[in-house]
């Protein structure tokens, strides 16, 4: 079992399978960034499931594949299927952009994908363009509509909540989420590089009280022990989460860690602390020396992000780690 000197048990890795994205969303990636991984320092997909193979040894149950956009790694849905298979990894899921997902839906279906999370920040075209920096409204609701005719459910729709950008569609955003089915979660802009601190922060405590009056939502636990905090209709057909790690930060229930796609393990979405495995697993370690690699880290896994406290410290964006 991996628990952290916190008393944390580890149980779910965020598997970043490319840092590269085709949008460039103006709280994540500057538009002309230039610091992407040379693909001879990618873990290729033996040394990928290798290394989640050793993590579900570990006792790690629940695996989510993240970018950048996952889906630019050539021939992901066949990484999806051997993590799928490997003993012990009892959840794979997806966190994506939905550009291209109507050409994969079936084929990440098919590879044992359970669930999905789609970002979407507006329901606006020229809004989508404005705060995602392409015109691709259209490709993300076909790929919605393609994830959901191949069988995928309770798809969870992501939004960055942003002040003055796009706070007056949260709203219209609910009621799309309610009519489709679909879980929304509202998340607050974290400081992570130039642009996320210099997007427009909107505390998400006033708008969950303000949800839960007008549509007469009721706190809710839903399983999976993420960050999020949810709200829901009594019947249960809807839920809302609030992912709030400004306004009410989730540190002391953390679950997680970060593997990147040069295969560094990252402790904390906040913080620097790391360790390089890919030199481990290019050096022709033995399952065990990861092991003890990964159980090391594990034992200096920070007590908390300090996105509050100390807004200026992180410059890795959020697409190096996922998000
Ligand atoms: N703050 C909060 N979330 C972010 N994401 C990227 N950058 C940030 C940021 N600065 C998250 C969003 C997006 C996903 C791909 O990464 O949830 O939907
Ligand atoms: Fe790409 Fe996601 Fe970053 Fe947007 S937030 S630029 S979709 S990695």
């Amino acid at each position: 079992m991996l628990t952290d000197p916190f008393g944390r048990a580890i149980d779910y890795v965020r598997l970043s399978v490319t840092d590269r994205c085709d949008l460039r969303c103006s709280y994540c990636m500057p538009e002309d960034f230039k610091g992407f991984e040379e693909p001879a320092q990618w873990l290729d997909f033996d040394e990928t499931a290798r290394l989640i193979g050793v993590f579900a040894r570990l006792g790690v149950k629940r695996v989510r594949m993240t970018g950048g956009e996952p889906l630019l790694r050539r021939n992901l849905p066949q990484l999806a299927a051997r993590l799928s298979a490997l003993p012990g990894v009892e959840d794979l899921s997806l966190s994506t952009n939905a550009t291209q997902l109507a050409r994969h839906a079936q084929a990440l279906k098919d590879a044992g994908v359970s669930r999905l999370n789609v970002s979407l920040d507006s329901l606006q075209r020229e809004r989508v363009e404005k705060i995602n920096g392409r015109d691709v409204f259209d490709r993300i609701m076909a790929g919605l509509n393609a994830a959901r005719d191949v069988g995928f459910t309770r798809i969870k729709l992501n939004m960055v909540a942003l002040a003055g950008v796009n706070d007056d569609e949260i709203d219209a955003m609910v009621e799309f989420a309610m009519a489709g089915n679909y879980t929304l979660r509202l998340i607050e802009t974290m400081p992570m590089g130039d642009t996320g601190r210099a997007s427009a922060f909107l505390d998400l405590q006033p708008v969950k009280a303000r949800l839960a009056q007008k549509y007469g939502l009721v706190e809710t636990a839903l399983p999976g022990g993420g960050p999020a905090r949810y709200l829901g209709t009594p019947d249960g057909r809807f839920n809302i989460g609030f992912i709030t790690p400004l306004s009410q930060h989730f540190c002391e229930t953390c679950n997680r860690v970060r593997v990147s796609v040069d295969g560094t393990l990252y402790l904390c979405l906040g913080q620097d602390d790391k360790v390089e495995l890919r030199p481990l697993l290019r050096a022709g370690a033995s399952d065990a020396e990861i092991e003890q690699a990964i159980l090391d880290a594990v034992a200096r896994k920070p007590a908390r992000h300090e996105f509050r406290e100390a807004p200026a410290k992180l410059v890795r964006f959020m697409s190096m780690t996922g998000g």
